[in-house]
């Protein structure tokens, strides 16, 4: 069964981890999707997979946080599919370190991707959404309906040491969610977040593995202390983090019309963990 045939999606960060997973999800389920990330080169090879599946998909490639990027993404769906149904906030990193010895650079970093780069691209996509609701309101009396999806984290919603920037823009993630659900659900448009919790991707990798990513100039390293790993693992209810596919299946649940009364909530993807 296709739960998203003919819909189309925006899903930013979906060049690696549970982007990609749900770029692969959301094609198999009939979506045309916009494979959108920082780095090009994986996003090209999602976007291929996905082609030679016989899916459609195509690549905006960009930083989210860039000024004028959440314009020309919008404006790239609306040129190449005509419509946008769905609108997938995902991209995003972590920058950890404790508060006494974070710095500006760091903080605002976190804000501006989990943040400002959601809040500008659903802005962007305002007035196609809103205007198109109107229109199909006035024709038919009633709208399609539209989804827009945030990620958030258990950070923050329950705090995590060394994550102050990240679990403190998580959070505001939450606060976006909850007001553009009541913003927007007369125009049929559900807005969701999805919490999720220990998923099996760059950001919950050993550390001593060496991934970073690059911002400014600067080479960011991402994933956490093995022992931590080992931790959360010992005290997880499943005893293993989520793979990025099983973080996309709800996403595409949030996605599809079997969630269209559904409007304002965080929904815990964890595995239990956070119960
Ligand atoms: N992995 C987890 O356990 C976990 C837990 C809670 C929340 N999250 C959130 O899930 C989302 C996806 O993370 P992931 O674990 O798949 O990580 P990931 O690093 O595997 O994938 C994230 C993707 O986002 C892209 N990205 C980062 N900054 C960007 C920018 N400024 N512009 C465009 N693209 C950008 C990266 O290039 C990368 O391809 C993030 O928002 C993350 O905070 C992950």
């Amino acid at each position: 069964m296709e739960l998203l045939a003919g819909k189309v999606a925006i899903i930013t960060g979906s060049g690696r981890g549970i982007g990609a997973a749900a770029a692969r999800l959301f094609a198999q389920h009939g979506a045309s999707v916009i494979v959108s990330d920082l780095d090009p080169t994986p996003a090209q090879a999602v976007a291929a997979a996905i082609t030679s599946s016989g899916g459609t998909a195509s690549v905006v490639a960009g930083d989210v946080t860039e000024r004028d990027f959440p314009q020309r993404l919008v404006e790239a769906a609306l040129d190449q599919y005509g419509t946008i149904d769905i609108i997938v906030n995902n991209a995003g990193y972590t920058w950890d370190g404790v508060l006494h010895t974070m710095s500006d650079e760091q903080w605002e970093a976190m804000l501006m991707v989990h943040n400002t780069a959601p809040f500008r691209i659903i802005r962007a996509a305002a007035p196609y959404l809103r205007s198109t609701a109107k229109q199909e309101i006035q024709a038919s009396g009633a709208a399609t309906a539209r989804k827009i999806i945030n990620v958030s984290s258990t950070s923050g919603v329950y705090g995590n040491a060394g994550q102050a920037n990240y679990a403190t823009a998580k959070a505001g993630v939450v606060g976006l969610t909850k007001t553009l659900a009541k913003e927007w659900g007369r125009f049929n448009i559900q807005t969701n977040a999805l919490c999720y919790g220990f998923i099996n991707t760059r950001l919950t990798t050993d550390k001593a593995g060496g991934e970073t990513i690059e911002r400014e100039g600067k080479q960011i390293k991402l994933g956490v202390p093995e022992t931590l790993i080992a931790g959360l693992t010992m005290l997880h209810p499943m005893g293993r983090p989520g793979t990025p596919e099983e973080a996309a299946g709800p996403m595409v649940f949030l996605a599809s019309a079997l969630s269209n009364y559904v409007n304002g909530e965080i929904l815990e993807v964890t595995g239990g963990f956070s119960v």
